[in-house]
């Protein structure tokens, strides 16, 4: 579904990523690993269109879309739920969750995507009329998750969903990124939290300094002498 080749990304001139090689194939989680600062989120921004590339090539379903601009890679079918959440804190549930599909014209439909979000996050059906901004940091990334969904996405990019969430709402978002991929949605799943993220993906990348130094089953990974030295302390 995903194919990106050498891709190359820096800030005013300073290289943030050196040649990223990945593939997400269709109905897979893939999980793309690594600590603080090695490049993650601007993978995940280059391939919705958010970070000008330099160099190299993204493919989605066979054609490049390294020219398409960031709305129309929505309406193609790839949703990115970015790191922090972004939110409107002062719009409701209900209000940030149909902003997320601001790129389909179908209403009757946007209406079917809504009662589904509200079926896979009931949480959020109750919540419909509150300010976003008073829930609980779970709540939020599931809101975030939700709104996300909202663009009827075939490729859904996640940004450390699990940053500043309680330990139990960890498990309870996971398990919810595991049912929207059982229901058909490929994903793409950034985390700090390697366990975690290695435990759920069918496969896996490992980022340093803006390239893949490692790839792998999650299982193969998480059995890595490398990667239990370098991320699991072990
Ligand atoms: N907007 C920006 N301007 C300048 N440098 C940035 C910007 N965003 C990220 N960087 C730099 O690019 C590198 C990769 O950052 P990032 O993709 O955010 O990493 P990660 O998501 O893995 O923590 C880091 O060195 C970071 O300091
Ligand atoms: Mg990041």
């Amino acid at each position: 579904m995903l194919d990106v080749s050498n891709l190359r990304v820096s800030y005013g001139g300073v290289p943030a990523l050196a040649g990223v090689d990945l593939a997400v194939s269709a109905g897979k989680i893939v999980a793309l690993v690594g600590g603080n600062g090695n490049g993650k989120s601007t993978t995940l921004r280059a391939l919705a269109g958010l970070n000008a590339v330099d160099t190299g090539d993204i493919r989605f379903d066979g054609v490049s879309i390294k020219q398409v601009p960031a709305h129309r890679r929505v309406a193609l079918g790839i949703s990115l739920v970015p790191e922090g959440r972004r939110l409107f804190a002062r719009l409701s549930v209900e209000r940030n969750l149909e902003l997320g599909a601001y790129t389909r014209h179908d209403r009757a439909e946007v209406a079917v995507s809504l009662e589904q979000v509200f079926e896979w996050f009931p949480i959020l059906k109750q919540r419909r009329k509150q300010e976003a901004g008073t829930m609980s940091g779970g709540e939020q990334q599931m809101l975030a998750l939700g709104r996300g969904l909202m663009a009827r996405p075939k490729l859904l990019m996640l940004d450390e969903p699990s940053w500043g969430i309680a330990p139990k709402f960890v498990t309870r978002l996971f398990d919810a990124i595991r049912s929207v991929n059982a229901r058909g949605v490929t994903v793409l799943l950034v985390e700090q939290n390697l366990h975690k993220a290695l435990e759920l993906a069918d496969f896996g990348y490992v980022i340093q300094t803006g390239r893949i130094v490692l790839s792998g089953t999650g299982p193969d990974l998480l059995n890595n002498d490398a990667v239990r030295r370098a991320y699991l302390g072990l």
